[in-house]
């Protein structure tokens, strides 16, 4: 069993100007009304909340309610359709299975359409590591996501994380990455590869939804330009740029009409089968080494001035 990659995320959403401007200012290839395309050609898909084609909403507003994942080939479907198929809304597409995972997200698995992308991307000059060479470092006017790379769900209580967490990792072949005692785990989707495809957090006071979904991005440079366009285009920030120090990425959050915020990342921990899950306590340093709450003024640059 191994998932390859982030195929599509499919939202309800309320407003669907506001949101086909948020997905096209973030950086989204228009590909059709209400379908936007990362650089490798993971999509974006946008329906009203009420459309008859949409499973199941998760929690109430604007979110996500389809997350579809791929395989290599249509062979490697077959392991999933013996797994899904006592899941509750479960259906059997042909070259797509479905069903609802424990939190009531939707779930689907496809043979992957994703693409390789060739980019060229600007080195690091680090101590004993000088690579750009007679080369500035790069400004970015705004992000072009590469990819998408993770989703962060919440969950009712504990025993919904671990029922979840089971999901994920007996019927999907997820592999845990690290675990906040009590709070959350971090998921990725096969052995090798980044940290996490998949945050699940329990948070006091907040029941399951969504938190937020992730987008890949080049380098720190491109983290930081896409945020200040963001700014710029008078969208909202959440909190970034920072670090978290339990995966090492460089974020920047910005609040989605689609639900939740929508994430630019780049620099995450690339793990393997000899990576040994960490147990940590969830606290305000281990969740973020730094960050800037609200963002960064555009005329200023400097940090954002709350009124
Ligand atoms: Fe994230």
């Amino acid at each position: 069993m191994s998932l390859i990659g982030i195929e599509a995320l499919e939202f309800g959403i309320e407003d669907l100007a506001a949101s086909e401007q948020f997905a096209a200012d973030f950086g989204l290839m228009h590909v059709r009304p209400g379908e936007f395309r990362t650089q490798n050609g993971a999509r974006v898909r946008v329906f009203d909340k009420d459309d008859s084609s949409l499973p199941p909403a998760f929690e109430p507003g604007p979110t996500l309610r389809r997350m579809v994942w791929g395989v290599a080939t249509q062979a490697d479907l077959e392991p999933y359709r013996e797994n899904l198929r006592d899941r509750p809304g479960f259906r059997d597409l042909g070259d797509a299975l479905e069903c609802q995972d424990p939190n009531g997200m939707t779930v689907r698995i496809t043979v992957s359409t994703l693409e390789p992308v060739a980019l060229t991307v600007p080195p690091i000059n680090q101590y004993g590591d000088m690579r750009r060479i007679d080369e500035p470092s790069p400004v970015y006017d705004q992000a072009e996501p590469v990819g998408i790379g993770h989703a962060v769900f919440f969950v009712d209580d504990l025993d919904g994380l671990e029922t979840l967490e089971r999901f994920y990792c007996d019927q999907l072949g997820f592999v845990v990455s690290d675990r906040y005692i009590d709070r959350g785990v971090f998921l990725r989707m096969d052995a090798r590869g980044g940290h996490h495809n998949l945050f699940l957090l329990k948070l006091p006071h907040r029941g399951r939804g969504l938190n937020h979904v992730a987008f890949t991005v080049r380098d720190i440079h491109e983290v930081i330009g896409g945020g200040i366009a963001m700014t710029r285009k008078h969208w909202s920030t959440f909190i970034g740029p920072g670090r978290h120090p339990v995966s090492s990425a460089y974020f920047w959050y910005v609040n989605s009409p689609l639900g939740g915020a929508f994430e630019y990342y780049t620099n995450e921990d690339s793990l393997t089968e000899n990576w040994q899950a960490r147990t940590m306590h969830h606290s305000l340093e281990s969740f973020t080494e730094w960050a800037i709450e609200g963002g960064i003024d555009v005329d200023t640059r400097r940090q954002k001035k709350t009124a």
